[in-house]
């Protein structure tokens, strides 16, 4: 399956009351499993969660650790980029040079990296004291 499909596909099931934003994301795992997610919010806003982070609970829950490539998609003006915590969340499983592309509704697409997302990330290596 393509990811720009199941992205799109996910995004309707978005639960977003509060802010009226339905994003949709979808993974592709080293085996070529696709595993989506939406976002879902939450009256206590701070709870609400990511569509990527419920693409990656769904990835990790099915046995795999490692991402190829990812799609995020959103009925926005331009495409959207994912918020900070995400960033890091996609740099816990993918490399460096892992493709992003970030979609608008309209087709429009932007592609980039989850290295260029994060540039600096804090990894393991930081916390190694030799
Ligand atoms: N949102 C995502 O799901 N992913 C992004 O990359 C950006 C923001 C969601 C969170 C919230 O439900 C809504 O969009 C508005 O911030």
């Amino acid at each position: 399956m393509e990811l720009k499909d199941a992205a799109h596909a996910v995004r309707e099931n978005a639960y977003a009351p509060y802010s009226r934003f339905k994003v949709g994301a979808a993974l592709r795992a080293a085996d070529g499993t696709v595993f989506s997610g939406c976002n879902v919010e939450n009256v206590a806003y701070p709870e609400g969660t990511c569509a990527e982070a419920g693409a990656i609970a769904a990835m990790v829950a099915a046995g795999a650790t490692v991402i190829t490539e990812a799609y995020v998609i959103a009925d926005s003006p331009s495409p959207v980029p994912p918020c900070g915590g995400c960033r890091q969340k996609l740099a816990e499983f993918a490399a460096k040079d892992v493709p992003v592309t970030l979609a608008t509704l309209d087709g429009t697409e932007f592609k980039t990296t989850v290295g260029d997302l994060l540039p600096g990330a804090f990894d393991a290596g930081h916390m190694d004291k030799s």
